[in-house]
């Protein structure tokens, strides 16, 4: 198994005669993803995926020409720009960061460097990265990834750097570097990419965004970095496996959750050890905050980085309000050995450490936190991965997917769609002019409710 599931130190917060409590409720959920009979069952293609990729002719076609496209752009361009927003980018950059480090485009002599965009709207961000793609020394390839074609931040962003090449490449020159991850029969995106004659790469109807890393919208990009999608791919269907088994961690991970809300613990913190894992972390807090947070439910997922945040938000994890828990995700295997050099003066008086391993250090560091914060009133669910490598991260992704399916059926909210984000979005298509009689009723209306705020 590659990750292992440790509850030990919620006990006092929550019992086994808890579990039993919610056990019927527990295997209901997971019977709802099974007999596909749940709200938002429409958007399960992810629970087979793993499988579909070695099985489903289809499928299989597909990933060869994800390999295909991913060596073709390592062959041709120095910069990769993947455009694309929440489900559409976090996944990717996620795994990028966590295999080859954050500082991938600092260390990186393998393959190309990769950049994001259109993932805010960032007039410096943008700005920036243009300038860097203006370098005519350098090859650029793009890819574009929304599975609606309409999402306003990477549609923004495409136009700019869809420009940008056609500029520098002309329309046909362009055309070789362009790579479009949509839905298969709908939207904009699509439109163009037909007009144009991009190769697309297809969002399969039956996954949503955030569910989506293990489909073109994630294995393109992670394959371009040249990750073994191949090893994840592996990881995720023994992942799945386990899921389905009666004895499953993921279950359980979704059950400890969902007992620690009702005990009153509002409040999840996933902590890591790693920075490589801050997108890791970003990609979770999409996957459940997105999936749970509706309906006037759902715990609020944030995230630490220790011990870097022991010396900031650890205060408050450790004598703040008591609303909160924390699921910490430490690797087994994680660091090459990094001994702490002698020093016979010993001025720093840390000659007891010698010849130890700095991740003997950080690993102590983890179990003090960890007795720490529970007897603080913070029960901790402890994630172990064996290792940072593909086949783990795969593990991951499906783990922590699976459970969040789970979690949300217990809570009784639909996992799979995402209600509350039109509520900007309509705004903001009222404020930006966008054409019609509606839009134009709403532009007004908002216009008055600003004009008293001063906001600027
Ligand atoms: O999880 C989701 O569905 C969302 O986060 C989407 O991924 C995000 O809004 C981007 O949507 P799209 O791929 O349609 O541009």
């Amino acid at each position: 198994m590659a990750l292992k599931l440790n509850d030990i130190y919620t006990r006092g917060f929550i019992s086994g005669a808890d579990f039993d409590s919610i056990a019927p409720e527990v295997e209901s959920a997971c019977a709802k993803i099974r007999d596909k009979s749940g709200a938002g069952s429409d958007f399960l293609g992810w629970v087979d995926l793993p499988v579909r990729y070695r099985e489903d002719p289809v499928a299989v076609e597909e990933l060869a020409q994800i390999k295909k496209a991913a060596e073709k752009i390592r062959s041709t361009c120095d910069i990769f720009v993947v455009i694309g927003i929440g489900g559409s980018y976090l996944g990717a950059r996620a795994a990028i960061e966590f295999i080859r480090s954050q500082q991938y485009n600092l260390l990186s002599g393998d393959g190309p460097q990769i950049y994001f965009a259109g993932n805010s709207l960032s007039t410096f961000d943008t700005a920036n990265l243009l300038k860097i793609c203006s370098d005519e020394s350098k090859n650029v390839c793009v890819n574009v990834i929304s599975k609606s074609g309409k999402t306003t931040e990477p549609a923004v962003a495409f136009r700019l750097f869809r420009d940008l090449l056609e500029r520098r490449y002309g329309e046909d020159g362009a055309r070789e570097r362009i790579f479009v991850t949509t839905d298969r029969a709908r939207g904009k995106l699509l439109e163009l990419a037909r007009e144009k004659g991009y190769q697309t790469f297809v969002v399969p109807d039956d996954v949503g965004g955030r569910y989506s890393v293990l489909t073109p919208v994630g294995l393109l990009p992670i394959a371009v970095a040249g990750i073994d999608i191949d090893a994840m791919l592996d990881g995720a269907a023994k992942a799945r496996e386990d899921a389905l088994s009666p004895d499953s961690d993921a279950v359980k991970y979704a059950a400890i959750r969902n007992l620690l809300l009702r005990s009153g613990k509002s409040i999840e913190i996933l902590a890591t050890y790693e920075s490589r894992m801050a997108m890791i972390a970003e990609w979770w807090k999409q996957l459940y905050g997105e999936s749970e947070g509706k309906d006037g439910k759902g715990l609020f997922p944030a995230s630490v980085i220790f011990s870097t945040d022991l010396h900031s938000l650890g205060q408050y994890i450790q004598q703040g309000t008591r609303n909160i828990f924390e699921t910490v995700l430490y690797i087994k295997d994680s660091a090459p050995d990094l001994p702490i050099p002698a020093d016979p003066g010993d001025v720093d008086g840390l000659s007891f450490l010698e010849g130890n391993p700095l991740e003997f250090i950080s690993r102590n560091a983890f179990l003090a936190t960890i007795l720490a914060h529970y007897e603080g009133g913070v029960p901790n669910i402890v994630l172990t991965l064996d290792a940072a490598d593909e086949y783990n991260l795969g593990y991951l992704f499906y783990f922590f997917e699976y459970a969040c399916a789970v979690s949300g059926y217990l809570l009784g909210v639909n996992p799979f769609d995402q209600p509350g984000v039109e509520a900007y979005k309509n705004n903001m298509y009222a404020l930006l002019g966008m054409p019609g009689a509606e839009n134009e009723a709403l532009r007004q209306t908002l216009l008055k409710r600003l004009e008293s705020a001063n906001l600027f």
